[in-house]
């Protein structure tokens, strides 16, 4: 197994998973602030406060990724470091601070991967409606611009979004992420604004004659029947359309798919010329992958209709491990949406990870899963898919959203009373892989 010359081998991050520092050179609060500070909304209160008191501690961990080997990062920038109430006044500290941050990536041969939207909208904006409002998609754009005037000449890669799945329906329906609404129509509604602001930002990078490549990064699931049910199958479909064809078929066809209206209800949000905004060609696509599942009819659960079949080996997060999704997700979103370059932009697993006796962080589970994904990966590849890059989530060991501290996807375990970061088995292992750019271990 080897993977092609240049291929980005990386790492990934969040701002508010890793930064701390909320309050500190004029950032203003953003809607996980508000969030992480409401009883009961974070596993045993934990909030991004400190974090990984990254903020201050990037030097080093910048070394760190050094040592690591990769030869690419991807990190997100905070809207509100740049921008505190969402619009008005640049701050330019918060600005300085992802300017150091590239340039120290540079300095040592790590390539930027820059994340524009990594869910930490500034709660200035959320007060006049968030995403559920479609001024939010132009003041992101407004944003977008600003940052890009700071780092255009210096950052390669850009992507517009993280997981705009998890924005809209995790934030909004579920619940369990920020904003904490639960109301289907409002999820809706977000997801179009969410993507709108995609588009316009894509229009704002292209408009300031960007040096870099432009994508965006959707979380995708490979869903299948659990039974060849008539049932199940229409199961799967209404699950598919939830987690997967409300993002794809926008971005990559201009269009919502047609069952989107039995589904949800009418899109009148929808303005003329939204859909032709939302899916300008783009420069490549990034893809986390972290579920494969089946399906099943739902008869206690009338209006979504479905329910996944809980794993037989279910992870912290509930959910199962099973690389093939990989490679299916791949492989379809090159047969059947788009020819565009390809990069994995997230996968891991999350564990318990504790240091032992021995001083080591034994997380052989953790290199099992990578391996097995890294394979999926190649097997693609191999199969004609354009994959460009590969970046586990995560770095450091970090702010872990609706679970706080209580679970582990780093490379390095961060030991949050002292801010001691150590490697983890699997981060040799990853530096192995690297040097011998995928080949026989
Ligand atoms: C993804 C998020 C990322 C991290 C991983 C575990 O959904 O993009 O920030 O929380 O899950």
């Amino acid at each position: 197994m080897r993977f092609p010359d240049g291929f980005l081998w990386g790492a990934a991050t969040a701002a508010y998973q890793i930064e701390g520092a909320v309050s500190e050179d004029g950032r203003g609060p953003s809607i996980w602030d508000t969030f992480s500070h409401t009883p009961g909304a974070v596993l045993r209160g934990d909030t991004g406060d400190i974090a990984c008191d990254h903020y201050h501690r990037w030097p080093a961990d910048l070394d760190l990724l050094s040592s690591l080997g990769v030869n690419s990062y991807r990190f997100s920038v905070a809207w509100p470091r740049v921008l505190p109430t969402g619009d008005g006044d640049v701050n330019i500290k918060g600005l300085d601070f992802y300017d150091r941050l590239t340039d120290g990536l540079l300095e040592r041969g790590i390539t930027p991967m820059v994340t524009l939207y990594h869910w930490d909208l500034p709660q200035g904006l959320q007060d006049r409606g968030g995403w559920a409002s479609r001024d939010t998609a132009f003041r992101f754009a407004d944003y977008v611009q600003v940052v890009h005037q700071r780092l255009a000449d210096r950052v390669p890669y850009w992507l517009t979004l993280n997981e705009p799945y998890c924005s809209a329906f995790v934030g909004h329906l579920d619940g369990t992420h920020a904003p904490g609404l639960r109301d289907e129509r409002v999820a809706v509604t977000a997801l179009h604004h969410l993507l709108l602001g995609h588009g316009l930002a894509v229009q704002a990078l292209r408009a300031g004659g960007v040096t870099g490549q432009v994508g965006i990064t959707c979380n995708l699931t490979s869903v299948r029947a659990a039974s060849t049910d008539p049932a199940d199958e229409e199961a799967a479909r209404r699950l598919d359309l939830h987690e997967n064809r409300m993002f794809l078929d926008p971005l990559f066809r201009g269009e919502y798919p047609l069952d989107a209206v039995a589904q949800y209800g009418d899109l009148d949000f929808v303005r003329d010329d939204d859909l032709a905004v939302i899916s300008a060609p783009l420069d490549y696509f990034g893809i986390n992958y972290y579920e494969r599942h089946a399906v099943r009819a739902s008869p206690a659960d009338p209006v979504r209709g479905w329910e996944r079949v809980p794993p037989a080996e279910p992870t912290l997060t509930g959910i199962g491990v099973d690389p093939r999704g990989l490679r299916e997700i791949l492989e379809r979103v090159h047969r059947d949406y788009t020819s565009l370059p390809l990069v994995v932009t997230e996968t891991g697993l999350a564990l318990h990870d504790y240091v032992g006796p021995d001083g080591e962080v034994a997380d052989d589970e953790r290199i099992a899963f990578f391996d097995g994904h890294v394979r999926a990966a190649h097997e693609a590849l191999a199969n004609g898919v354009p994959l460009f890059g590969f970046f586990p989530w995560s770095f450091l060991d970090n702010f872990e959203w609706a679970s706080g501290y209580g679970v582990r996807y780093g490379l390095y375990y961060v030991d949050y009373a002292t801010q001691e970061r150590r490697p983890k088995r699997s981060a040799a292992w990853y530096q192995q892989l690297i040097r011998a750019n995928g080949a026989a271990r």
